[in-house]
């Protein structure tokens, strides 16, 4: 999982505050902060890049594993020296909001172990985040973490956007968040709640104002995204596949994704929008977690290993150039050698082009937590270095392909040399381009490319 800091561009007007978003843990968390940042606008905060100098400082945490929490805890020690200067210096208070999965968690505990904690606020209640931290300033340690998502839906999209805001030419949209699988060794059920989906009229304008923006290509995002559902203009039943073909009819829009999916919500509709949309790019992140079916059910992914790999198939029938990106866990309680096998034998027959690979870490109240046999942990990074060392394999291999093919790249912004520009291919990997004198390239536009060269994290190219 990466760390991401993540602000928009807007000049700060005269005379306002500064909030900074500090943001871990997924793409759900980087969206989440961007909205917090919009309603916040109105109160006259402008984001700041450093949390010195800032009026206002929120951690949008991860709780997904126990590293990710104790990086706060640690993060919180930092603005505690921090905030005690500010106060010295006399440029006013500091207030300071853990949001995110953590707050969900711990919610009141985080203020008894970190009392410099002003604030805070689980990730359904954000659109309470203006009453809280008026609150907040006036002296009091608020909690919000009751579920409230439709509210937040209903709101959040109301906050105007101005159009000033630089966004880039990509952008994501929340379809759908929480989760109701409740896979054994996860506190996302926990932290998001249960499954909610946005209705589609919602997703339809925010998808516009995004095209006003200059936004070409948007990823949905949802907890457990594939599980979108809704209602047609006629009423009628619709899941993600009809939510994309929708989408692929708006003009503006040039290229589709979506993220995370769960296998057993891969319906033939969903499969049928990879045959039929052009729009929607040929990567798939689509976690299995372990190849043991006695793991699996552990887990309760509710699947097989043998119906997953048959479910890449049919998506590779459909689309043969699909891209594959996986999560996993090494040393889920009672995983033996022979499960594990099962796991590298999984990846062997499947083949991926990018995968998260993680060590089993029990979180609290969780089912897996109280299973027996917790595997030691030098067993679970020993799993964990075998396994790795087999996606990066493949990683390499599938970059190494992709010398000498041609594909279309979206243009996202300038190279580091002035003949350079910045794009992403179909799959996901940034592309670097050699410009030639007689090229015109924008930002935002599609250009057919030939890949001349495969870096370890980048494809060289020069127009086709
Ligand atoms: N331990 C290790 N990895 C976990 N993940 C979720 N919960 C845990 C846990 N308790 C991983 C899963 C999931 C990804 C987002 O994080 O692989 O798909
Ligand atoms: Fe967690 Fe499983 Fe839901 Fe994914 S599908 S968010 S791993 S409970």
């Amino acid at each position: 999982m990466n760390e991401h800091v993540k602000n928009t561009d807007l000049q700060p007007p005269a005379n306002t505050k500064k909030v900074f978003v500090k943001t871990y843990g997924c793409q759900m968390n980087v969206y989440d902060s961007e909205r917090m940042a919009d309603v916040l606008r109105p109160l006259g905060y402008a984001p700041t890049d450093t949390a010195e100098d800032a009026d206002f400082v929120i951690l949008n945490t991860c709780h997904i594993r126990e590293k990710a929490a104790e990086k706060v805890y640690s993060e919180l020690g930092k603005l505690r020296v921090m905030k005690e200067a500010r106060g010295q210096s006399g440029l006013g208070a500091m207030t300071i909001a853990v949001a995110g999965c953590v707050a969900q968690a711990e919610g009141a505990e985080i203020i008894r172990r970190a009392p410099v904690v002003d604030l805070v606020i689980g990730p359904t209640t954000y659109h309470r985040l203006p009453d809280a931290l008026e609150r907040a300033r006036a002296g009091a340690k608020v909690v919000e973490t009751d579920y409230a998502v439709e509210d937040k839906f209903e709101y959040l999209p109301q906050i105007n956007r101005e159009k000033t805001i630089s966004r880039g030419v990509t952008a994501f949209l929340t379809v759908q968040e929480g989760c109701d699988k409740f896979c054994t060794f996860c506190v996302v059920p926990y932290t998001r709640g249960s499954e909610v989906s946005r209705p589609l009229a919602q997703i339809l304008a925010e998808a516009d104002k995004l095209v006003d923006a200059g936004v070409k290509e948007i990823t949905l995002l949802g907890q457990n995204v594939n599980a979108w559902h809704g209602h047609g203009p006629d009423g009628s039943s619709w899941g993600l596949g009809d939510l994309l073909h929708r989408l692929a009819e708006v003009d503006g829009i040039k290229r589709l994704r979506y993220t995370t999916s769960h296998p057993r919500d891969m319906d033939d509709r969903l499969i049928a929008a990879h045959r039929d949309l052009d729009k929607l790019m040929p990567y798939l992140h689509l976690p299995v977690q372990a190849g043991s079916d006695r793991i699996l059910k552990a887990m309760n992914r509710r699947h097989t290993a043998a119906e997953y790999i048959a479910l890449i198939e049919r998506i590779r029938s459909v689309r043969p150039d699909m891209a594959l990106s996986g999560d996993f866990i090494t040393g889920f309680p009672g995983e033996t050698d022979a499960d594990f096998d099962d796991t590298m034998r999984l990846v062997e027959a499947v083949g991926y082009a990018q995968a998260y690979s993680f060590k089993y870490s029990p979180r609290p109240g969780t089912p897996g937590a109280d299973l027996p046999d917790h595997v030691p942990e030098d067993v679970k990074a020993e799993r964990l270095e075998r396994l790795q060392a087999l996606l990066f394999s493949q990683q390499t291999a599938f970059q190494q392909s992709m010398a000498g093919r041609e594909c279309e790249v979206l243009i996202e912004k300038p190279g580091r040399f002035e003949h350079q520009m910045v794009g992403r291919s179909p799959w996901l990997l940034p592309v670097i381009i050699e410009m030639k004198a007689d090229d015109k390239l924008e930002i935002g536009d599609i250009m057919k490319v030939r890949i001349t060269k495969a870096g370890t994290n980048s494809l060289h190219a020069e127009r086709a």
